[in-house]
């Protein structure tokens, strides 16, 4: 393994990847990570998505997507670097999520960054997925934002509320029980029988929605700040049974009777999700509330939310729409964030992907 000089500079350089589930992903920063507020800008970002190939099959084949990472990670990063002018050996660090996410996509950009990290001595950062999701969010302004903040983060696998002190200190506040608001999403398309991904097909039928089905709002009359879809889910599968009708006389439902669902569904879980922060605002006293994840780019939950926070009169953070799903970006400023914390690189041999690795 190649050594490198001590860094003495704060301005750094990071060349962050992101490959946990179906976007592989690169993207170059560079940050002050000693200046007393945070500045930071992106010289480049890059990313291939899947979702033509997984498409096929209506949702994510494991081994066919750490197949394609395989064959993207290498033409991605030189495209970053590239973009960002700059070659491999100018950067001072490497990081890449370790965590949580699919094991075999995780595994490809994990290693890749390994043997990067080895062959180079550049320094290695693992970095978790849903610390990238809560940084997403404070890519403006990030010097402006007043604690504490309460972080509402929407994915495919989690719905969380993460209370934050300051941009060091956080601690999670709510999470799942059993479906994340995005798989809610997902499952609920493909019981309408929408295409893959079907988060944002939902939201483009909802605006089409006439009539609302008061679909059950899940744990919002519990005190507590978990979540809980999988009733909401059934709820949309009985109503679709209903509606449909069984055996021989199955009928194929309306683009009507598809679009209330779609809305009246969207609008359970925004106004579960939004009753639940503005509960969490009071208590806490948050100024700020932040929204990022992928299921942060469903414009119903973003306008709620808006709402709430300028009826209580704190102010309101959201993630732009191309930093909500999956990308680089957001994993080069968790590192970015981590190194003004003061958290140290790993040596790459105990570096590992680590499919379950929770923010608390
Ligand atoms: O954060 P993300 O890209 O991946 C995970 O870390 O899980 O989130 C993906 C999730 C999917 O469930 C997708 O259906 C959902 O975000 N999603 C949306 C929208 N766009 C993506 N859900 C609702 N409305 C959208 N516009
Ligand atoms: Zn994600």
């Amino acid at each position: 393994m190649k050594t490198r000089k001590n860094l003495k500079k704060s301005d750094v350089k990071i060349l962050a990847f992101e490959t946990s589930f179906d976007e592989t992903a690169a993207s170059v920063l560079q940050g002050d990570v000693k200046s007393s507020k945070p500045k930071f800008k992106f010289l480049s970002s890059v990313l291939k998505t899947q979702i033509e190939i997984h498409k096929k099959t209506g949702g994510v084949v494991p081994e066919v997507a750490a197949r394609a990472h395989i064959q993207n990670i290498l033409p991605i990063t030189e495209a970053a670097l590239a973009g960002a002018k700059l070659q491999l050996e100018d950067m001072d660090y490497i990081a890449v999520t370790s965590g949580p996410g699919l094991v075999v996509s995780l595994i490809v950009g994990t290693e890749f960054a390994k043997g990067l990290a080895l062959a180079t001595g550049i320094p290695l950062l693992p970095t978790n997925h849903m610390e990238g999701h809560l940084y997403s969010a404070f890519t403006h302004k990030p010097d402006k934002v007043k604690f504490p903040t309460l972080s509402v983060m929407v994915s495919g696998n989690h719905t969380m509320f993460v209370l934050m002190k300051d941009y060091k200190t956080y601690k999670v506040i709510g999470n799942t029980v059993d479906d994340a608001a995005g798989e809610a999403f997902d499952k609920v398309a493909r019981l309408l029988k929408l295409p893959y991904p079907g988060g944002p097909e939902i939201s483009k039928l909802a605006l089409l929605g006439k009539t609302d089905l008061n679909f059950p709002r899940p744990m919002l009359d519990k005190q507590h700040f978990d979540f809980s879809f999988s009733g909401l889910k059934t709820a949309v599968l009985y109503h679709v049974e209903k509606l449909a009708g069984k055996g021989k006389k199955k009928r194929s439902l309306t683009k009507q009777q598809k679009a209330d669902i779609a809305m009246s569904f969207e609008n359970a879980v925004a106004d579960v999700i939004t009753k639940k922060a503005e509960r969490a605002v009071k208590k806490y006293k948050a100024k700020t509330v932040s929204l990022s994840g992928g299921v942060a780019a469903n414009k119903k939950l973003r306008a709620e939310l808006a709402q709430m926070c300028k009826q209580n009169k704190i102010a309101f953070s959201v993630a732009d729409f191309e930093l909500c799903t999956d990308n680089a970006q957001m994993i080069a400023l968790a590192a970015y964030f981590n190194l003004r914390a003061g958290r140290k690189p790993k040596p790459p041999g105990q570096v590992k992907a680590d499919p379950a690795w929770e923010l608390s």
